[in-house]
């Protein structure tokens, strides 16, 4: 989460056992950042990052990360970019283990764009372009879906991920209406793939992690109970 998932948010929630942790989301190219300035300017804060400086930021954050001597864990960045190129170039940087390509962000300016969650609606370009990201990448790659996105067929998503020979498919099992996570929607991708499920949705407790990785996640992740420093649980202990 821009602007607040930095180096030290990051750093400070090694010990409840994350064996991943991500920073951004950023805007990685022209076209996102300027789509970012205008988020900022109708009031949300997190957009608030400096992408002028985006390499040495992220160079920055990652090993403020990577120098905790304890963990070895991996580093994912999750990018907004009209284009792979910039993505590319993120994933070649040192202590960066995975990219992750953002087609799950909603705001308006983004998706205008063709971006963050409109590239589910056109599951043969997001193939095109996870595929262009990972034939270059020089870390792994990862794709953050939003499940349940009105007019997107979920599975038609997963199978052009997969297609694309993406590392990992991380899943916001969002469910409109509801505060739990859509676990059928999480069965459902199970059955469809083998590829390495990071399942995400209100994720707050030992219960409702254990439900997700029943319901087929490999992993879990966990957004908002880290930012309110509500986690309760070891979560090498699940
Ligand atoms: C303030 C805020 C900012 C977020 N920013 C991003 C982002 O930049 N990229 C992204 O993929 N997801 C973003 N998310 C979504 C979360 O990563 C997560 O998918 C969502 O909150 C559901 O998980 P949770 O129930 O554990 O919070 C954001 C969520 C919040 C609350």
């Amino acid at each position: 989460m821009a602007g607040i998932t930095d180096g030290k948010f990051c750093r400070d929630l090694l010990t409840y056992g994350f064996d991943m942790v991500t920073l951004g989301g950023y805007n990685a190219d022209n076209a996102t950042i300027s789509a970012g300035s205008q988020i900022l300017a109708r009031g949300r804060s997190e957009f608030n990052v400096m992408e002028e400086k985006l390499i040495q930021h992220i160079e920055r954050q990652a090993l403020l990360i990577k120098d905790q001597d304890f963990w070895n864990g991996m580093v994912s960045v999750n990018l907004r970019s009209v284009t792979p190129e910039p993505i590319i170039e993120i994933s070649k940087l040192k202590n960066v283990d995975v990219v992750e390509i953002n087609a799950h962000c909603r705001q308006p300016e983004i998706t205008d764009l063709g971006c963050g969650q409109a590239l589910l609606k056109n599951p043969s370009y997001l193939e095109n372009f996870v595929r262009e990201v990972g034939k270059k990448a020089r870390s792994k790659v990862s794709v953050k879906i939003r499940a349940n996105v009105p007019g997107v067929d979920d599975l038609k998503i997963v199978k052009a991920i997969e297609n694309a020979d993406a590392d990992y498919i991380h899943v916001d099992a969002m469910k409109p209406g509801f505060d739990r996570a859509d676990y059928d929607i999480i069965k459902s991708i199970r059955n469809e793939t083998a590829l390495f499920i990071i399942g995400n949705n209100s994720i707050r407790d030992s219960e409702s992690a254990r439900k997700m990785l029943t319901c087929g996640a490999d992993g879990i992740s966990i957004a908002r109970a880290a930012i309110r420093g509500t986690l309760s649980f070891d979560l090498s202990q699940i």
